[in-house]
């Protein structure tokens, strides 16, 4: 089992595995569960092992399943809503192993809903799909699916599970220009007390970044600490200006943004203004079956021309039984609000919803650090473009983590780097007396992403939003490097530096397209056709010594 090793009077600890995976989600517990049972692997959760977004996913997992289906026509529906953005290689690479990912979840036991006939697989449909091809688990697919993963993890001897351990950031060594990834600072919120955790690969699993906007369907953890914690160890980002409003969240102060599934318009619910009438057809041919970015922007449109708070979905002409038996946790969750779907219109919303953009990687999802490797939401593979086609999501956890686990057993004899490692430094910083900075910031950041950098954008907005983000930057590091961390300044950390590639992304693309709508911009420019926003860290690439230790405690924001 993994060593420790004690760092003397420190009490700090020194853990070492094999593969270091740094989240739980779908992404994270497929890599590990298909890696060789001699390799020591780590699975690191910030907070409790199941919650992730994965968690909440309802709609489910798209794949070419059906008779009347084809791998090519699930390719095209991806390539139109990117938006001529996607990698056609990433979506091709992706939708062919549809098939063989749901066939693995299923030899682990995951329940699919079945009724396709002879004892098939149902398929439902959403947005952009010009077929039925969602495998799901009812309406709480990623429930299934995360605790189907979490009982499978459990069993493995050699997967050691980790909650409530926060990466801070990654430890990287390397000679010039050649960094290579050999671990991370993890604090364990428990003791608390931040310890070295050593890996010869290391798996960025840590989810997307929605949480950087007031409303969002995502859990609290989404705070993009993956896509910071690349940047700051030197690699690029792709496509962060497109963020994905979600079109419909339940409206109501207590539902926190709980997510309506697009399951729902794929099974007839129609959205509706407060006097009853239709509106999507005014915008898009394929009316609620639109990509999301049209369906989201159309109710945005829609809200703010009439002064509404939210608009309707309908699927009261459906019978009882069937919305009940379609949406069984969602009709539940809507009754506990006081909402019957089965007789009235739900209120609901945009929110924040998927990170489209992320950190750069290849097929095998290699990052730019050696070592290194970033695999779900977190990562820019070049699928989603500049909009995320429903329920790709999940495959794209699933094809990816599957790449990375063959590319880490190819290099297994690879030799592993052994040099020593810097324990964390908390000798230069005292207990904070003002945790308000760090509560405020986090208030004030979200407030104005959505209102500058949100649905819709305008150039005006975004330099405010720039300026603003370069404020609190400043503040927040002054913060981090003088007092001691918590789970919340390292959230706020990581999220104020995401927000700032967000707005810097969206500033150097002066076109509407796919997520991003530029007022002042308001169509897509061919010049830009298939150019993606890469952003690269300033110090790219480095200038190492092989026993640098480059991570440490208290080093500056880029
Ligand atoms: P997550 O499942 O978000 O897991 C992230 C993990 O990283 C967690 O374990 C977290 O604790 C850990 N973590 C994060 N930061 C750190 C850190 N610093 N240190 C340690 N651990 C850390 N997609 C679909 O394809 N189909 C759907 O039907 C669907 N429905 C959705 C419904 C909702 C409400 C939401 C929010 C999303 C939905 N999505 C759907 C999107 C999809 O669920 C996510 O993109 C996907 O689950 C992401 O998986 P992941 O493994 O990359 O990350
Ligand atoms: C949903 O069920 O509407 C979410 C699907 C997704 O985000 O892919």
């Amino acid at each position: 089992m993994p060593t420790k090793m004690n760092h003397g009077d420190t009490q700090q600890h020194e853990f070492r595995h094999d593969v270091l995976i740094i989240g739980s989600g779908a992404a994270g517990l497929t890599l590990a569960l298909n890696l060789a049972p001699d390799l020591r692997v780590a699975v690191l959760s910030k907070v409790a092992l199941t919650e992730g977004s994965t968690f909440y996913a309802q709609g489910g997992v798209s794949a070419v399943l059906a008779d009347d289906d084809s791998i090519e026509s699930h390719v095209q529906d991806t390539l139109t809503a990117g938006a001529g953005l996607c990698h056609e290689e990433a979506v091709r690479f992706t939708v062919e192993q549809g098939r063989a990912a749901i066939e693995w979840l299923l030899e682990l036991g995951v329940p699919f809903t079945r009724g396709g006939g002879r004892g098939h697989l149902h398929l439902t449909r959403e947005g952009g799909h010009s077929h039925r091809r969602v495998v799901h688990a009812e309406d709480a697919t990623g429930r299934a699916i995360e605790l189907t993963l979490v009982e499978q993890a459990r069993r493995h001897a050699n997967i050691e599970l980790f909650e409530r351990h926060l990466a801070v950031d990654l430890i990287t060594v390397g000679g010039p220009g050649a960094p290579r990834c050999v671990g991370a600072y993890v604090l364990d919120r428990e003791r608390p007390r931040v310890d070295v955790f050593r890996a010869r690969w290391v798996i960025l699993a840590t989810g997307g970044a929605s949480k950087t906007y007031l409303y969002t369907s995502n859990p609290d953890g989404s705070t993009g600490d993956g896509i910071a914690m690349a940047w700051r160890a030197g690699c690029r980002v792709a496509n962060m200006e497109f963020m994905q409003f979600h079109p419909t969240c339940l409206y109501h102060p207590r539902a926190k943004s709980f997510l309506i599934s697009e399951a729902v318009r794929g099974e007839g619910g129609v959205l509706r203004l407060p006097d009853g009438k239709r509106f999507m057809p005014r915008f898009d041919a394929r009316a609620e079956l639109a990509p999301r970015d049209i369906v989201a922007r159309a109710i945005d449109h829609e809200m703010k021309r009439l002064g509404i708070d939210h608009v309707y979905l309908d699927i009261t002409h459906q019978p009882a039984d069937f919305i009940r038996g379609h949406f069984p946790n969602i009709y539940q969750r809507c009754l506990e609000y006081g909402f019957d779907m089965t007789r009235e219109p739900l209120p609901v919303v945009p929110a924040a919803h998927y990170t489209c953009g992320g950190v750069m990687t290849d097929l095998a999802a290699r990052t730019d650090v050696a070592g290194l490797y970033a695999v779900g939401e977190v990562a820019h593979t070049g699928l989603h473009g500049a909009n995320r086609m429903a329920s790709n999501s999940l495959l794209e956890c699933l094809v990816f983590a599957r790449a990375a686990a063959r590319d880490i057993l190819a290099r297994r004899n690879e030799p592993a780097w052994e040099g020593p490692l810097a324990p964390w430094d908390e000798s230069q910083v005292t207990d904070s007396d003002e945790h308000v900075v760090v509560t405020h910031n986090w208030d004030e950041l979200r407030r104005f992403m959505w209102d500058y950098v949100g649905i819709v954008r305008t150039t005006k907005r975004l330099e405010r939003a720039k300026h603003r983000v370069d404020l609190l930057n400043g503040e927040i590091q002054e913060y981090y490097a003088n007092f001691r961390i918590d789970g919340d300044l390292i959230e706020l950390r990581n999220l104020a530096l995401v927000a700032d590639l967000i707005i810097r992304s969206a500033l150097s693309r002066p076109e509407s397209r796919g997520l991003h709508f530029l007022r002042d911009h308001p169509d897509p420019d061919p010049a830009l056709d298939g150019v993606d926003t890469v952003l690269a860290p300033r110090s790219r690439p480095r200038q190492q010594t092989p026993l640098t230790i480059v991570s440490s405690a208290r080093r500056p924001l880029r």
